[in-house]
């Protein structure tokens, strides 16, 4: 039985989803399983990472655990009966930010998931790392937002991200749960296409021919995307995402490679197929 934390978000259900449509056995974690809307047969189970003592039931029987934890969660707890309970593998939606024995890591976006790995390693229990980069879901989700009309407006023109679909990261969890020769590895999944400098003016124009408008990119301070995430993020962590982002602009672009293709059989997919897939979001 594998179990899926995290299972209601973007890279959770996507990743419950391709267990399930390939006749694996799957579990879902959540606070509100009524809400989950998953697909039929697969089992919704109460339990709160906040309140470990809940936990049991989500963790009985459970051979391989799919970890995206929610921001702000401690994650001690949650390893502590995951060891009693004789998981066999974790697998860990890390960052892409997280440097190889870089000890202190370059910011706290990189040393939280840095720290979170060590844990899951301490543990003894097999681990396989996925160290995701920028994921479509989110540079898009928070730099096209329409505020004005035709003109969509964020942060940053010129950066650079090979962004991953969040389909192509579940099938890549999918692909290593439970298999032994990926104990103990760590992948980078990564769009399909070596990103240009000014990405995000190009994702809106690939929207706007997909939506069939004329939209266009407008950038805006850095402080004003700051002070919209920090409602819902910690300022520390709006910081460092900021960061990384600018951190690409006017460098070699972010390495591609073939980790999706190699796990999954297919390429990675383009983001224009992420916005196709995502068209309703947007109207
Ligand atoms: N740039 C990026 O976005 C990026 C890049 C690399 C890695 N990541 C990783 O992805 C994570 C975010 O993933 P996401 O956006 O899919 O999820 P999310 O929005 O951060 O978290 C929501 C999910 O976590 C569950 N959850 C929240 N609090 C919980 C609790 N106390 N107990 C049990 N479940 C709880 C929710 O389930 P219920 O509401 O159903 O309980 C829901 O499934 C980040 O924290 C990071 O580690 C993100």
């Amino acid at each position: 039985m594998i179990l899926v934390i995290g299972a209601t978000a973007h890279f959770g259900r996507r990743t419950v989803e391709v267990l399930a449509s390939g006749g694996r056995r799957v579990r879902a974690l959540s606070r509100t399983p009524e809400l989950a809307g998953l697909p039929e047969g697969v089992e919704v189970v109460h339990g709160d990472l906040v309140r470990p003592e809940t936990l049991g039931p989500a963790l009985d029987g459970v051979t391989e655990m799919f970890l995206v934890l929610p921001h702000g969660v401690d994650v001690q707890p949650l390893l502590d009966r995951v060891r009693q309970a004789g998981v066999r593998q974790i697998v860990f939606l890390s960052s892409g930010a997280v440097a190889e024995g870089g000890d202190p890591q370059s910011d706290v976006i990189a040393a939280h998931h840095a720290r979170v790995e060590r844990e899951i390693r301490a543990t003894g229990v097999a681990w396989t790392f996925l160290r995701l980069y920028v994921p479509a879901i989110g540079s898009s989700s928070r730099a096209m937002r329409f505020q004005g009309g035709d003109v969509v407006r964020g942060p940053h023109a010129a950066v650079a991200a090979a962004v991953a679909h969040e389909r192509d990261v579940a099938e890549v969890a999918a692909a290593v749960l439970g298999e032994a020769e990926h104990f103990g590895r760590i992948y980078e999944p990564t769009g399909p296409r070596t990103p240009t400098q000014t990405e995000h003016v190009e994702q809106v124009v690939l929207l706007g021919r997909a939506l069939v408008r004329e939209l266009s990119f407008e950038e805006v301070a850095e402080q004003i995307t700051q002070q919209q995430l920090s409602q819902f993020m910690d300022a520390d962590f709006v910081g460092a995402l900021l960061e990384l982002m600018v951190g690409t602009a006017g460098k070699p672009a972010l390495a591609v490679n073939d980790t999706v293709a190699k796990l999954t059989g297919h390429p990675a997919r383009p983001f224009a197929q992420w916005v196709a897939d995502h068209l309703a979001d947007f109207r």
